[in-house]
C-alpha cells in the first residue's frame, strides 16, 4: 500500500511544506543579523512548521544554533528557567561532561544541580536556589548571550506559544526581567511566536507592555489557492492517482485555505480515490471529517447561548455589518452593544477569529458543519 502523501497533525518536513518563501527569507535575514522576530497567526496555520523548516534550511552552512521551547506546558518561571537553561546548553555543547563544565563557568551566583537520566547527553534536569533566582536571573537569562560570545557561535532561541507567560504569576514584572536583559543582547536573538492573536497582539503591539517593539511582528496569513493547489496535484501525481486543479481548488476553499485542514482533508480525499478525485469524492471526504469531528463540535454548540448561535448563523451567511439595525433585526441580535459582548465571548472561546473588522470561524470544519445542522434553525 502507497502511504498517504499528505501529513497532518505533526510539524511539517520540507517534502510536505508549502511555499511561504517571504516569510522564510524574512526570517533567515533575521536569524542572520541577529533581529528579533515574532510570528503570530491563529493556531495550525502553520507557525510552528515555518519556523523549523527556516532553521532546518538556515544551519546547513553557518555555525548558528537553534534551541527550541516550548511554552505549551510551562505553567511556573521556576519550569521557564529551567528549560531555558537545560535547552541552551544542549545545543551549545553535545557532551554532558562539557554541559557541566562550562555551567560551573558560566554560572557564579546561581549554582545549577544536575540530575542525569539513563542517556546523560539526551535527558538531564537542573534545579536553581529559586529564591535567588527570582532575585537576580541575569546569569540564567544572559546564557544564550554569553555562550554565544565565549563560543564563537550564533544562537536563535525560538519559544513556541509565548502567549503562555501571561499565565505564568506576575508576568508583567516577568517579561520586563525577559525584556531587560534580551534587548542586550548583541550575538544571541529570539524568535518569539505564538497563537490567540488576541493575546500575543496584546503583548507585542501595546505600548505599555514589556515587549513593545522588541522585534519584527509578523501575522502569518494563509497559503493561497495556487500554491496548495499545485501541491495538491503533485502530491496525487506522485502517488498514481490525479486530481484536476479545479476540483484541488474546491477542495481547498471548502476549509478556507486552512493549512491544517487542507492537509487532513486533501488525505481523506486521496484515501476515497482509486484513480480520478472529482467533486463528489470531495463532499464524501468531507462529510467523513465532519462525522469525526461531530460529538466535538456538537459539545461546542451546547456550551453556546442562543445569541451566541444566532450570531454564527449571521458569519455563516457572509453578513458583514453586525452592529447594522438590519442584521440585527434579522438575526435578533438585541442590541450593539450585546453584538459587541457576543463578539468577545467567542472570540475569547477561540470559536470566531476578528481580524482587521473581519470575523471567520477559527476552526473552517466547524464552519461547514455548522452551516450543515444548524444555520437555518
Ligand atoms: N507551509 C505548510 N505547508 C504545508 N502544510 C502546512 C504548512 N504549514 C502548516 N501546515 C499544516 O498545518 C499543520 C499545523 O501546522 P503547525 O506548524 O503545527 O501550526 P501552528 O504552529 O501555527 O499551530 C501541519 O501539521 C501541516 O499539516
Ligand atoms: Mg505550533
Amino acid at each position: 500500500m502507497i502511504p498517504s502523501p499528505f501529513k497532518y497533525g505533526k510539524l511539517v518536513d520540507k517534502s510536505h511544506f508549502v511555499n511561504r518563501e517571504k516569510e522564510l527569507a524574512l526570517l533567515h535575514h533575521n536569524f542572520n543579523s541577529g533581529l528579533n522576530t515574532i510570528l503570530i497567526s491563529p493556531r495550525r496555520w502553520g507557525k510552528s512548521s515555518l519556523v523549523k523548516i527556516a532553521a532546518e534550511s538556515f544551519a546547513q552552512n553557518t555555525d548558528v544554533r537553534f534551541c527550541f521551547i516550548d511554552m505549551f506546558n510551562i505553567r511556573s518561571k521556576e519550569a521557564f528557567y529551567e528549560t531555558f537553561t537545560r535547552e541552551v546548553l544542549k545545543v551549545s555543547y553535545s557532551k554532558w561532561e562539557e554541559r557541566m563544565e562550562k555551567a560551573k563557568e558560566f554560572f557564579k551566583h546561581l549554582i545549577p544541580k544536575f540530575t542525569m537520566g539513563n542517556d546523560p547527553n539526551a535527558d538531564f534536569s537542573l534545579t536553581f536556589d529559586w529564591h535567588e533566582a527570582s532575585i537576580n536571573p541575569s546569569e540564567i537569562l544572559n546564557l544564550p548571550e554569553t555562550i554565544a560570545k565565549a563560543k564563537g557561535i550564533k544562537i536563535v532561541v525560538c519559544i513556541d506559544e509565548f502567549q503562555n507567560i501571561a499565565f505564568l504569576k506576575n508576568h508583567i514584572d516577568f517579561q520586563k526581567k525577559l525584556r531587560a536583559h534580551w534587548q542586550q543582547h548583541q550575538i544571541a536573538s529570539y524568535c518569539l511566536y505564538g497563537s490567540k492573536r488576541h493575546m500575543m497582539t496584546e503583548l507585542f503591539e501595546r505600548k505599555a507592555m514589556p515587549f513593545y517593539k522588541f522585534g519584527d511582528v509578523l501575522f502569518l496569513k494563509k497559503i493561497n489557492t495556487g500554491h496548495w493547489v499545485d501541491y495538491i496535484v503533485t502530491q496525487f501525481r506522485m502517488t498514481y492517482k490525479k486530481i484536476h486543479i479545479d476540483d484541488a481548488a474546491y477542495l481547498v476553499e471548502l476549509v478556507d485555505n486552512h493549512s491544517y485542514f487542507v492537509q487532513q482533508l486533501s488525505n481523506m480525499a486521496w484515501f476515497l480515490t482509486d484513480n480520478i478525485c472529482n467533486k463528489a469524492i470531495i463532499n464524501d471526504a468531507l462529510f467523513d471529517l465532519m462525522n469525526q469531528y461531530d460529538l466535538m463540535y456538537q459539545k461546542d454548540v451546547d456550551g453556546l447561548s442562543n445569541s451566541q448561535l444566532r450570531f454564527l448563523r449571521a458569519v455563516v451567511k457572509g453578513e458583514k455589518q453586525f452592529s447594522s439595525k438590519a442584521t440585527i433585526d434579522a438575526y435578533n441580535l438585541g442590541s450593539s452593544a450585546n453584538v459587541a459582548r457576543v463578539k468577545k465571548a467567542l472570540e475569547s472561546k477561540e470559536i470566531v477569529d476578528v481580524y482587521r473588522h473581519s470575523i471567520n470561524f477559527v476552526d473552517p470544519l466547524f464552519r461547514r458543519w455548522f452551516e450543515y445542522y444548524y444555520s437555518e434553525k
